[in-house]
């Protein structure tokens, strides 16, 4: 099946964005030990714009994770693909997802890191599909919250296809 793609959100929207959002962890770690994590696959792209938008010295690492097969259902399974290559007791951890649908995947992860002892674990997630949620999870910086769409481009992905799209779009039919 082939698929249109229309703009969700501009290149130029996501890049306000995100400069506002490192300004503003720049003010709330100053000082702290900080660990980004990189929740791949799909916040890889806003990870890396993100960190380079927070003027601050840290760590970065990945943690990998599977919900989706090929559709545009979470299987409700989270699945670690690759854990974080350190420990985080006493460390500051700011976790970076792409978007947060249900929140499965979210409450997981920090139900898992929480006994890893952080200092503080914090969640940044450039996108939120409010009507979604199946459980509430906190988002401690938001880029933008979006109707039930199912969206693709700048890291997130249908069936493994578009990350690489610079802009945020929809698929139509
Ligand atoms: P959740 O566990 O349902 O909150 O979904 C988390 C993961 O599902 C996200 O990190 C994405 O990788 C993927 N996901 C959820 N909604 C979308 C979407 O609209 N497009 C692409 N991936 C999505």
């Amino acid at each position: 099946m082939s698929f249109v793609v229309s703009t969700l959100l501009s290149q130029e929207t996501i890049a306000d964005r995100v400069r506002a959002l490192g300004e503003q962890i720049r003010t709330d770690y100053e000082g702290k030990n900080m660990l980004l994590v990189c929740v791949l696959k799909g916040s890889f792209v806003f990870a890396a714009d993100l960190a380079r938008a927070i003027d601050l010295p840290m760590k970065i690492d990945f943690l990998g994770t599977r919900s989706y097969g090929d559709g545009t259902e979470s299987s409700g399974v989270v699945q670690i693909t690759h854990d974080l290559s350190r420990p985080i007791e006493d460390v500051h951890v700011l976790l970076v997802e792409d978007i947060v649908d249900s929140g499965l995947t979210i409450a997981h992860l920090l139900k898992l890191l929480r006994t890893r002892n952080p200092a503080s674990l914090k969640v940044c997630s450039l996108l939120h599909k409010p009507s979604r949620a199946k459980i509430e999870v906190p988002i401690d910086y938001l880029g933008f919250t979006i109707e039930d769409r199912f969206v693709i481009g700048y890291g997130l992905d249908h069936a493994e296809q578009y990350r690489n799209l610079p802009y945020i779009g929809v698929l139509t039919a």
